[in-house]
Protein backbone atom coordinates (compact mmCIF):
# COMPACT_ATOMS: atom_id res chain seq x y z
CA UNK A 1 0.00 0.00 0.00
CA UNK A 2 0.81 3.68 -0.76
CA UNK A 3 2.75 5.60 2.12
CA UNK A 4 1.47 9.05 2.59
CA UNK A 5 3.39 12.10 2.44
CA UNK A 6 5.38 13.33 5.26
CA UNK A 7 2.10 15.86 7.31
CA UNK A 8 1.79 17.05 10.33
CA UNK A 9 -1.93 16.11 11.68
CA UNK A 10 -3.78 18.93 13.94
CA UNK A 11 -6.04 17.71 16.08
CA UNK A 12 -8.63 20.10 17.66
CA UNK A 13 -10.61 18.62 20.82
CA UNK A 14 -7.42 16.80 21.13
CA UNK A 15 -8.34 16.03 25.22
CA UNK A 16 -11.85 14.63 23.90
CA UNK A 17 -12.94 11.40 23.96
CA UNK A 18 -12.89 10.57 19.90
CA UNK A 19 -8.97 11.57 20.51
CA UNK A 20 -8.29 9.01 23.19
CA UNK A 21 -10.82 6.00 21.92
CA UNK A 22 -10.38 6.23 18.51
CA UNK A 23 -7.93 8.38 16.24
CA UNK A 24 -4.51 7.69 18.57
CA UNK A 25 -4.98 3.66 18.62
CA UNK A 26 -5.81 3.74 14.72
CA UNK A 27 -2.78 6.02 14.06
CA UNK A 28 -0.95 3.45 16.24
CA UNK A 29 -2.49 0.36 14.62
CA UNK A 30 -1.22 2.49 10.93
CA UNK A 31 1.96 2.98 12.47
CA UNK A 32 2.88 -0.65 12.91
CA UNK A 33 1.46 -1.72 9.55
CA UNK A 34 4.29 1.05 8.48
CA UNK A 35 1.36 2.98 6.82
CA UNK A 36 2.39 6.10 8.67
CA UNK A 37 4.48 8.71 6.27
CA UNK A 38 8.16 8.25 6.95
CA UNK A 39 7.65 11.85 8.76
CA UNK A 40 4.88 12.27 10.79
CA UNK A 41 3.26 14.57 14.00
CA UNK A 42 0.70 14.60 15.72
CA UNK A 43 -0.11 18.16 17.08
CA UNK A 44 -3.49 18.25 19.93
CA UNK A 45 -4.96 21.32 20.22
CA UNK A 46 -7.46 22.22 23.08
CA UNK A 47 -8.59 24.09 26.02
CA UNK A 48 -6.92 21.92 28.89
CA UNK A 49 -3.84 22.87 29.73
CA UNK A 50 -1.56 19.83 29.02
CA UNK A 51 2.18 20.10 28.04
CA UNK A 52 3.73 17.46 25.16
CA UNK A 53 4.76 15.20 28.29
CA UNK A 54 1.32 15.17 30.26
CA UNK A 55 -0.56 14.43 26.24
CA UNK A 56 1.96 11.64 25.48
CA UNK A 57 0.96 10.09 28.72
CA UNK A 58 -2.72 10.29 28.65
CA UNK A 59 -2.43 8.99 24.76
CA UNK A 60 -0.03 6.15 26.34
CA UNK A 61 -2.83 5.09 28.26
CA UNK A 62 -5.52 5.13 25.63
CA UNK A 63 -3.44 2.94 23.16
CA UNK A 64 -2.99 0.36 26.24
CA UNK A 65 -7.16 0.65 26.73
CA UNK A 66 -8.62 0.76 23.44
CA UNK A 67 -6.06 -0.45 21.14
CA UNK A 68 -6.76 -3.51 19.04
CA UNK A 69 -3.38 -3.87 18.31
CA UNK A 70 -1.48 -6.11 21.29
CA UNK A 71 -0.48 -3.37 23.20
CA UNK A 72 2.28 -4.68 25.58
CA UNK A 73 5.13 -3.37 23.65
CA UNK A 74 6.31 -0.34 25.35
CA UNK A 75 9.25 0.80 23.24
CA UNK A 76 6.60 0.83 20.62
CA UNK A 77 4.41 2.77 22.42
CA UNK A 78 7.41 5.19 23.29
CA UNK A 79 8.41 5.58 19.69
CA UNK A 80 4.83 6.85 18.80
CA UNK A 81 4.05 9.23 21.38
CA UNK A 82 7.08 10.93 20.85
CA UNK A 83 5.40 12.24 17.31
CA UNK A 84 2.70 13.56 19.73
CA UNK A 85 2.41 17.36 20.49
CA UNK A 86 0.41 19.14 22.29
CA UNK A 87 -0.78 23.21 22.38
CA UNK A 88 -3.36 24.22 25.12
CA UNK A 89 -5.50 26.94 23.09
CA UNK A 90 -8.30 28.65 22.75
CA UNK A 91 -10.03 27.45 19.16
CA UNK A 92 -12.24 30.35 19.37
CA UNK A 93 -9.64 32.96 19.54
CA UNK A 94 -7.67 34.31 16.36
CA UNK A 95 -4.75 35.02 18.39
CA UNK A 96 -3.76 31.96 19.41
CA UNK A 97 -3.62 30.86 16.05
CA UNK A 98 -0.46 33.15 15.72
CA UNK A 99 0.87 30.70 18.53
CA UNK A 100 -0.45 27.49 16.53
CA UNK A 101 1.49 28.65 13.44
CA UNK A 102 4.70 29.04 15.00
CA UNK A 103 4.52 26.40 16.69
CA UNK A 104 4.03 24.14 13.67
CA UNK A 105 6.99 25.68 12.13
CA UNK A 106 9.13 24.65 15.27
CA UNK A 107 7.75 21.02 15.28
CA UNK A 108 8.73 21.46 11.81
CA UNK A 109 12.40 22.12 12.01
CA UNK A 110 12.38 19.55 14.37
CA UNK A 111 10.73 17.10 12.90
CA UNK A 112 11.06 17.08 9.40
CA UNK A 113 7.60 16.61 8.62
CA UNK A 114 7.00 19.44 6.29
CA UNK A 115 3.90 21.58 5.44
CA UNK A 116 1.32 19.11 4.81
CA UNK A 117 -1.28 19.58 7.52
CA UNK A 118 -4.24 17.97 8.24
CA UNK A 119 -6.70 19.48 10.71
CA UNK A 120 -9.27 17.06 12.28
CA UNK A 121 -11.54 18.62 14.26
CA UNK A 122 -13.19 16.30 16.82
CA UNK A 123 -15.04 19.96 18.44
CA UNK A 124 -18.49 20.29 19.14
CA UNK A 125 -19.84 21.48 14.86
CA UNK A 126 -21.15 24.63 16.43
CA UNK A 127 -17.15 25.88 16.15
CA UNK A 128 -16.44 24.20 12.99
CA UNK A 129 -16.65 27.31 11.11
CA UNK A 130 -14.83 29.70 13.44
CA UNK A 131 -12.12 27.08 13.62
CA UNK A 132 -11.95 27.25 10.04
CA UNK A 133 -12.37 30.65 9.18
CA UNK A 134 -9.32 31.24 12.17
CA UNK A 135 -7.38 28.88 10.39
CA UNK A 136 -7.82 30.43 6.78
CA UNK A 137 -6.79 34.20 8.48
CA UNK A 138 -3.68 32.91 10.04
CA UNK A 139 -2.77 31.13 6.38
CA UNK A 140 -2.98 28.38 7.82
CA UNK A 141 -5.70 26.65 5.16
CA UNK A 142 -3.32 28.34 2.08
CA UNK A 143 -2.06 25.28 -0.04
CA UNK A 144 0.91 27.18 -1.69
CA UNK A 145 3.41 25.30 0.52
CA UNK A 146 1.81 21.75 1.01
CA UNK A 147 -1.41 20.47 0.91
CA UNK A 148 -3.99 21.38 3.74
CA UNK A 149 -7.39 19.14 4.08
CA UNK A 150 -9.75 19.50 6.91
CA UNK A 151 -11.50 16.37 8.62
CA UNK A 152 -15.16 17.11 10.08
CA UNK A 153 -16.54 15.02 12.49
CA UNK A 154 -20.28 13.78 12.45
CA UNK A 155 -22.83 15.75 12.88
CA UNK A 156 -22.48 18.04 9.84
CA UNK A 157 -25.15 20.31 10.64
CA UNK A 158 -28.31 20.39 12.57
CA UNK A 159 -30.79 20.11 9.37
CA UNK A 160 -30.99 20.70 5.84
CA UNK A 161 -30.82 24.77 6.63
CA UNK A 162 -27.74 24.74 9.10
CA UNK A 163 -25.79 21.79 6.75
CA UNK A 164 -26.36 23.99 3.93
CA UNK A 165 -24.75 27.28 5.64
CA UNK A 166 -21.89 25.06 6.62
CA UNK A 167 -21.45 24.04 3.35
CA UNK A 168 -21.46 27.49 2.42
CA UNK A 169 -19.32 28.90 5.05
CA UNK A 170 -16.61 26.84 4.58
CA UNK A 171 -16.89 26.78 0.56
CA UNK A 172 -15.78 30.73 0.88
CA UNK A 173 -12.50 29.75 2.19
CA UNK A 174 -11.72 26.28 1.52
CA UNK A 175 -12.29 23.75 -1.66
CA UNK A 176 -14.80 21.16 -1.65
CA UNK A 177 -11.89 18.82 -2.63
CA UNK A 178 -9.93 19.37 1.01
CA UNK A 179 -13.20 18.70 2.46
CA UNK A 180 -13.31 15.33 4.34
CA UNK A 181 -16.79 14.55 6.30
CA UNK A 182 -16.59 11.72 8.01
CA UNK A 183 -19.07 9.22 8.48
CA UNK A 184 -17.53 6.91 10.30
CA UNK A 185 -19.61 3.60 8.79
CA UNK A 186 -18.50 4.31 5.51
CA UNK A 187 -14.97 3.39 7.00
CA UNK A 188 -16.25 -0.05 8.08
CA UNK A 189 -14.56 -2.74 5.75
CA UNK A 190 -18.01 -4.88 6.04
CA UNK A 191 -19.98 -1.94 4.61
CA UNK A 192 -17.35 -1.41 1.87
CA UNK A 193 -18.36 -5.13 1.26
CA UNK A 194 -21.47 -4.06 0.42
CA UNK A 195 -19.78 -3.29 -2.77
CA UNK A 196 -17.76 -6.37 -3.52
CA UNK A 197 -20.67 -8.26 -3.31
CA UNK A 198 -22.86 -6.68 -5.15
CA UNK A 199 -20.67 -5.56 -7.96
CA UNK A 200 -17.58 -8.60 -8.11
CA UNK A 201 -20.05 -11.19 -8.33
CA UNK A 202 -22.40 -11.70 -11.31
CA UNK A 203 -24.79 -13.48 -9.88
CA UNK A 204 -26.68 -11.00 -6.99
CA UNK A 205 -26.88 -8.05 -10.02
CA UNK A 206 -29.92 -9.69 -11.95
CA UNK A 207 -31.88 -10.42 -8.49
CA UNK A 208 -31.21 -7.09 -7.27
CA UNK A 209 -33.92 -5.18 -8.14
CA UNK A 210 -37.75 -4.65 -7.88
CA UNK A 211 -38.50 -7.82 -9.96
CA UNK A 212 -37.64 -9.85 -7.19
CA UNK A 213 -36.71 -8.03 -4.15
CA UNK A 214 -39.77 -7.92 -2.03
CA UNK A 215 -38.29 -5.40 0.56
CA UNK A 216 -35.11 -4.34 1.81
CA UNK A 217 -34.56 -4.18 5.85
CA UNK A 218 -31.82 -2.50 7.85
CA UNK A 219 -30.78 -2.55 11.49
CA UNK A 220 -28.51 -0.79 13.39
CA UNK A 221 -29.44 -1.43 17.01
CA UNK A 222 -27.26 -0.71 19.93
CA UNK A 223 -27.44 -2.41 23.13
CA UNK A 224 -25.86 0.57 24.83
CA UNK A 225 -27.93 3.86 26.06
CA UNK A 226 -26.66 7.83 25.49
CA UNK A 227 -23.73 7.03 28.20
CA UNK A 228 -21.88 10.01 28.84
CA UNK A 229 -23.26 11.97 25.58
CA UNK A 230 -26.73 12.98 27.18
CA UNK A 231 -26.10 16.65 26.58
CA UNK A 232 -25.37 16.18 22.51
CA UNK A 233 -27.61 13.57 22.37
CA UNK A 234 -31.01 15.53 23.89
CA UNK A 235 -30.49 18.01 21.37
CA UNK A 236 -29.97 15.60 18.32
CA UNK A 237 -32.33 11.79 18.43
CA UNK A 238 -31.21 8.68 16.92
CA UNK A 239 -32.38 10.47 13.47
CA UNK A 240 -30.02 12.80 13.06
CA UNK A 241 -27.38 10.89 15.08
CA UNK A 242 -28.06 7.35 13.11
CA UNK A 243 -30.64 7.91 10.43
CA UNK A 244 -29.67 10.94 8.54
CA UNK A 245 -25.80 10.06 8.50
CA UNK A 246 -24.98 6.03 8.95
CA UNK A 247 -28.54 4.37 8.02
CA UNK A 248 -29.22 6.48 4.75
CA UNK A 249 -25.08 6.02 3.50
CA UNK A 250 -25.80 2.01 3.99
CA UNK A 251 -29.50 1.99 2.06
CA UNK A 252 -27.51 4.14 -0.78
CA UNK A 253 -24.65 1.66 -1.14
CA UNK A 254 -27.30 -1.22 -1.07
CA UNK A 255 -29.50 1.12 -3.61
CA UNK A 256 -26.66 2.17 -5.65
CA UNK A 257 -26.73 1.56 -9.79
CA UNK A 258 -22.63 0.39 -10.63
CA UNK A 259 -20.26 2.86 -10.38
CA UNK A 260 -17.89 3.23 -13.04
CA UNK A 261 -14.90 3.32 -11.44
CA UNK A 262 -13.59 3.49 -7.85
CA UNK A 263 -12.64 7.34 -8.38
CA UNK A 264 -14.21 9.51 -5.54
CA UNK A 265 -17.13 11.14 -7.46
CA UNK A 266 -18.07 8.14 -9.45
CA UNK A 267 -18.92 6.31 -5.98
CA UNK A 268 -20.61 9.37 -4.62
CA UNK A 269 -22.20 10.38 -7.42
CA UNK A 270 -24.30 7.20 -7.49
CA UNK A 271 -25.05 7.37 -3.60
CA UNK A 272 -26.23 10.89 -4.80
CA UNK A 273 -29.11 9.92 -7.30
CA UNK A 274 -30.15 7.49 -4.68
CA UNK A 275 -30.63 10.12 -2.27
CA UNK A 276 -32.01 12.45 -4.90
CA UNK A 277 -34.62 9.63 -5.53
CA UNK A 278 -36.09 9.34 -2.57
CA UNK A 279 -39.74 9.48 -2.09
CA UNK A 280 -40.21 12.62 0.01
CA UNK A 281 -41.65 11.70 3.06
CA UNK A 282 -44.76 14.44 3.44
CA UNK A 283 -45.34 15.65 6.95
CA UNK A 284 -48.49 14.53 7.21
CA UNK A 285 -47.50 10.88 6.64
CA UNK A 286 -44.95 10.76 9.23
CA UNK A 287 -47.23 9.45 11.73
CA UNK A 288 -47.86 6.01 9.30
CA UNK A 289 -43.99 6.03 8.24
CA UNK A 290 -42.10 6.59 10.70
CA UNK A 291 -42.15 5.68 14.59
CA UNK A 292 -40.18 7.43 17.03
CA UNK A 293 -39.49 5.42 20.76
CA UNK A 294 -37.49 6.46 23.70
CA UNK A 295 -36.13 4.19 26.28
CA UNK A 296 -37.64 3.52 29.55
CA UNK A 297 -36.05 1.86 32.58
CA UNK A 298 -36.41 -1.53 33.44
CA UNK A 299 -34.10 -4.82 34.53
CA UNK A 300 -31.74 -6.72 32.24
CA UNK A 301 -30.21 -9.25 33.50
CA UNK A 302 -31.08 -8.61 37.62
CA UNK A 303 -29.56 -5.06 36.77
CA UNK A 304 -32.10 -2.10 36.89
CA UNK A 305 -31.50 -0.01 33.99
CA UNK A 306 -32.36 3.76 34.28
CA UNK A 307 -34.95 5.33 31.56
CA UNK A 308 -33.43 8.18 28.96
CA UNK A 309 -35.31 10.50 30.78
CA UNK A 310 -33.55 9.49 34.39
CA UNK A 311 -29.63 9.94 31.97
CA UNK A 312 -27.60 12.84 33.06
CA UNK A 313 -27.86 15.75 31.24
CA UNK A 314 -31.39 14.99 29.51
CA UNK A 315 -34.43 16.95 30.66
CA UNK A 316 -36.71 15.38 32.89
CA UNK A 317 -39.84 16.00 30.15
CA UNK A 318 -37.21 15.26 26.95
CA UNK A 319 -39.27 14.32 23.76
CA UNK A 320 -35.99 13.13 22.08
CA UNK A 321 -35.93 10.01 20.37
CA UNK A 322 -33.43 6.98 20.96
CA UNK A 323 -35.71 4.82 18.75
CA UNK A 324 -36.75 5.42 15.24
CA UNK A 325 -38.15 3.25 12.28
CA UNK A 326 -39.38 4.09 9.06
CA UNK A 327 -40.55 2.78 5.57
CA UNK A 328 -39.19 4.54 2.63
CA UNK A 329 -39.18 4.52 -1.30
CA UNK A 330 -36.80 4.96 -3.88
CA UNK A 331 -38.11 5.76 -6.79
CA UNK A 332 -36.43 4.52 -9.93
CA UNK A 333 -36.64 1.79 -12.48
CA UNK A 334 -34.77 -0.35 -10.57
CA UNK A 335 -36.31 -0.11 -6.54
CA UNK A 336 -40.20 1.71 -7.91
CA UNK A 337 -42.40 0.23 -5.26
CA UNK A 338 -39.96 -1.74 -3.04
CA UNK A 339 -40.45 -0.75 0.46
CA UNK A 340 -37.22 0.21 2.24
CA UNK A 341 -37.32 -0.65 6.17
CA UNK A 342 -34.51 1.15 8.45
CA UNK A 343 -34.52 0.85 12.52
CA UNK A 344 -31.93 2.16 14.77
CA UNK A 345 -32.20 2.05 18.56
CA UNK A 346 -30.28 2.29 21.75
CA UNK A 347 -30.53 0.17 24.74
CA UNK A 348 -31.88 -2.35 22.34
CA UNK A 349 -30.82 -6.29 23.20
CA UNK A 350 -28.19 -6.71 20.91
CA UNK A 351 -25.22 -4.39 19.56
CA UNK A 352 -25.81 -5.61 15.65
CA UNK A 353 -26.00 -3.98 12.67
CA UNK A 354 -27.50 -5.64 9.62
CA UNK A 355 -28.61 -5.41 5.74
CA UNK A 356 -31.54 -8.07 4.84
CA UNK A 357 -32.59 -8.25 1.50
CA UNK A 358 -35.84 -9.95 1.52
CA UNK A 359 -36.32 -11.52 -2.26
CA UNK A 360 -39.61 -12.42 -3.34
CA UNK A 361 -41.63 -15.60 -2.68
CA UNK A 362 -42.44 -18.38 -5.50
CA UNK A 363 -45.51 -17.63 -7.39
CA UNK A 364 -47.13 -20.98 -6.53
CA UNK A 365 -46.37 -23.56 -3.48
CA UNK A 366 -45.79 -26.50 -4.16
CA UNK A 367 -44.12 -28.07 -0.66
CA UNK A 368 -45.36 -28.13 3.04
CA UNK A 369 -43.23 -26.43 5.40
CA UNK A 370 -41.91 -27.94 8.39
CA UNK A 371 -42.10 -24.89 9.75
CA UNK A 372 -45.54 -24.51 9.19
CA UNK A 373 -44.88 -20.88 7.57
CA UNK A 374 -44.13 -18.93 4.40
CA UNK A 375 -40.39 -18.09 4.30
CA UNK A 376 -38.52 -16.07 1.64
CA UNK A 377 -34.93 -16.47 0.61
CA UNK A 378 -32.89 -13.98 2.48
CA UNK A 379 -29.59 -12.66 2.04
CA UNK A 380 -27.95 -11.27 5.16
CA UNK A 381 -25.52 -8.99 5.08
CA UNK A 382 -23.98 -8.64 8.39
CA UNK A 383 -22.29 -5.22 9.49
CA UNK A 384 -21.39 -6.15 12.83
CA UNK A 385 -20.85 -8.39 14.86
CA UNK A 386 -19.75 -11.72 13.63
CA UNK A 387 -19.66 -9.68 10.64
CA UNK A 388 -20.45 -11.95 7.03
CA UNK A 389 -23.10 -12.98 5.13
CA UNK A 390 -25.91 -15.32 5.61
CA UNK A 391 -28.37 -16.70 2.18
CA UNK A 392 -31.15 -18.30 3.97
CA UNK A 393 -33.19 -20.80 1.42
CA UNK A 394 -35.28 -24.02 1.04
CA UNK A 395 -34.25 -27.51 1.34
CA UNK A 396 -36.05 -30.57 1.54
CA UNK A 397 -35.80 -32.48 4.90
CA UNK A 398 -34.73 -36.16 4.74
CA UNK A 399 -37.80 -38.58 4.36
CA UNK A 400 -40.59 -39.21 2.86
CA UNK A 401 -43.01 -36.79 1.28
CA UNK A 402 -42.02 -33.24 0.60
CA UNK A 403 -41.03 -31.32 3.67
CA UNK A 404 -39.25 -28.23 3.36
CA UNK A 405 -36.89 -26.67 5.91
CA UNK A 406 -35.50 -22.98 5.50
CA UNK A 407 -31.64 -23.64 6.08
CA UNK A 408 -28.44 -21.17 6.28
CA UNK A 409 -25.92 -20.97 4.03
CA UNK A 410 -23.01 -18.58 5.78
CA UNK A 411 -19.96 -16.95 5.52
CA UNK A 412 -17.84 -15.21 8.72
CA UNK A 413 -14.97 -12.98 8.05
CA UNK A 414 -13.17 -14.59 10.89
CA UNK A 415 -12.59 -17.52 8.45
CA UNK A 416 -10.30 -15.74 7.02
CA UNK A 417 -8.59 -15.61 10.13
CA UNK A 418 -5.04 -14.76 9.12
CA UNK A 419 -6.74 -11.34 7.44
CA UNK A 420 -6.88 -8.58 10.06
CA UNK A 421 -9.87 -6.13 9.98
CA UNK A 422 -9.02 -2.66 10.26
CA UNK A 423 -11.33 -0.10 12.09
CA UNK A 424 -13.13 2.23 10.58
CA UNK A 425 -11.04 4.87 11.71
CA UNK A 426 -7.67 3.45 10.40
CA UNK A 427 -9.11 3.08 6.96
CA UNK A 428 -10.67 6.56 7.47
CA UNK A 429 -7.47 8.16 8.55
CA UNK A 430 -5.24 6.29 6.26
CA UNK A 431 -7.05 7.54 2.90
CA UNK A 432 -7.58 11.02 4.13
CA UNK A 433 -3.42 11.17 4.03
CA UNK A 434 -3.58 9.35 0.86
CA UNK A 435 -5.85 12.08 -0.41
CA UNK A 436 -8.93 9.59 -1.09
CA UNK A 437 -12.03 10.61 -0.37
CA UNK A 438 -14.41 8.04 -2.18
CA UNK A 439 -15.35 7.49 1.61
CA UNK A 440 -15.75 10.63 2.95
CA UNK A 441 -19.37 12.28 2.45
CA UNK A 442 -19.57 14.80 -0.53
CA UNK A 443 -21.08 18.33 0.04
CA UNK A 444 -24.22 17.76 -1.99
CA UNK A 445 -24.70 14.20 -0.59
CA UNK A 446 -24.67 15.43 2.93
CA UNK A 447 -27.55 18.22 1.58
CA UNK A 448 -29.72 15.53 -0.22
CA UNK A 449 -29.57 13.73 3.35
CA UNK A 450 -30.56 16.61 4.89
CA UNK A 451 -33.77 17.34 2.82
CA UNK A 452 -35.18 13.50 3.01
CA UNK A 453 -34.75 13.67 6.86
CA UNK A 454 -36.27 17.59 7.42
CA UNK A 455 -39.63 17.17 7.13
CA UNK A 456 -40.17 14.33 9.72
CA UNK A 457 -37.58 16.65 12.03
CA UNK A 458 -40.58 19.42 11.16
CA UNK A 459 -43.73 16.71 11.45
CA UNK A 460 -42.14 16.63 15.41
CA UNK A 461 -41.35 19.64 16.08
CA UNK A 462 -44.68 20.89 14.37
CA UNK A 463 -47.11 18.23 15.92
CA UNK A 464 -46.54 17.67 19.31
CA UNK A 465 -49.62 14.65 18.66
CA UNK A 466 -47.51 12.63 16.73
CA UNK A 467 -46.49 9.80 19.89
CA UNK A 468 -43.22 8.89 21.41
CA UNK A 469 -43.94 5.74 22.68
CA UNK A 470 -41.95 4.06 25.63
CA UNK A 471 -40.32 1.28 24.89
CA UNK A 472 -38.17 -0.70 28.14
CA UNK A 473 -34.72 -0.85 27.91
CA UNK A 474 -33.67 -4.42 26.52
CA UNK A 475 -36.20 -4.72 24.51
CA UNK A 476 -36.62 -4.43 20.33
CA UNK A 477 -38.60 -1.29 20.53
CA UNK A 478 -42.28 -0.21 20.44
CA UNK A 479 -44.67 -3.04 20.29
CA UNK A 480 -46.14 -1.28 17.49
CA UNK A 481 -43.30 -0.70 14.76
CA UNK A 482 -45.00 -3.36 12.75
CA UNK A 483 -48.17 -1.35 11.95
CA UNK A 484 -45.23 0.27 9.17
CA UNK A 485 -44.79 -3.21 7.10
CA UNK A 486 -46.95 -3.52 4.25
CA UNK A 487 -48.02 -6.65 4.13
CA UNK A 488 -50.32 -9.66 6.22
CA UNK A 489 -47.97 -11.04 8.89
CA UNK A 490 -44.48 -9.97 8.07
CA UNK A 491 -42.33 -9.07 10.54
CA UNK A 492 -38.79 -7.52 11.23
CA UNK A 493 -35.73 -9.88 11.97
CA UNK A 494 -35.08 -10.31 14.96
CA UNK A 495 -31.00 -10.45 14.98
CA UNK A 496 -28.95 -12.18 17.50
CA UNK A 497 -25.38 -11.66 18.31
CA UNK A 498 -24.60 -15.06 16.26
CA UNK A 499 -25.15 -14.31 12.51
CA UNK A 500 -27.06 -17.49 11.79
CA UNK A 501 -29.46 -17.04 15.21
CA UNK A 502 -32.20 -15.09 15.02
CA UNK A 503 -35.59 -14.56 17.16
CA UNK A 504 -36.93 -12.10 19.54
CA UNK A 505 -34.51 -14.25 22.47
CA UNK A 506 -31.17 -14.35 21.72
CA UNK A 507 -28.11 -14.59 24.24
CA UNK A 508 -27.71 -10.61 25.14
C1 LIG B 1 -22.08 7.42 16.21
C2 LIG B 1 -23.26 7.90 17.00
O1 LIG B 1 -21.97 8.13 15.00
O2 LIG B 1 -22.24 6.04 15.95
C3 LIG B 1 -23.40 7.12 18.29
O3 LIG B 1 -23.09 9.28 17.31
C4 LIG B 1 -23.44 5.64 18.02
O4 LIG B 1 -24.56 7.51 19.02
C5 LIG B 1 -22.29 5.23 17.11
O5 LIG B 1 -23.34 4.97 19.27
C6 LIG B 1 -22.43 3.79 16.67
O6 LIG B 1 -21.27 3.40 16.01
P1 LIG B 1 -20.81 1.89 15.98
O7 LIG B 1 -19.59 1.89 15.13
O8 LIG B 1 -20.53 1.50 17.42
O9 LIG B 1 -21.93 1.12 15.40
Amino acid sequence: MEKPENLILIIFGASGDLTSRKLIPAFYSLKLQGLLPEKFVITGVGRTQFSDEDFRKKMKESIKTFSKENSSDENQIETFTRSLFYIPMDNTSAEDYKKLKEKLYKIEESSGAGRNYIFYLATPPGIYKIVSENLTLAGLADQAEGFRRFIYEKPFGYDLKSGMTLNHALHEMIGEDQIYRIDHYLGKETVQNVLVTRFANGIFEPLWNRNYVHRIEITSAENIGVEERGGYYDSSGALRDMVQNHLLQMAGLTAMEPPSSLEPDAVRNEILKVFQSLQPIREPDVPTQVIRGQYTGSTIHGECVSGYREEKDVAGDSMTETYVAMKFYINNWRWGGVPFYIRTGKRMPARVTEIVIYFKRTPHHLFQRAEGVLTSNMLIIRIQPDEGILLKFDMKQPGSGFNIKNVNMDFHYTDLAEIRVPSAYERLLYDAMIGDSTLFARDDVVETAWKFVDPILNAWENNPKIKLYGYPSGTWGPTNVNSIIEGCGLDWRYPCKNLTNDGSFCEL
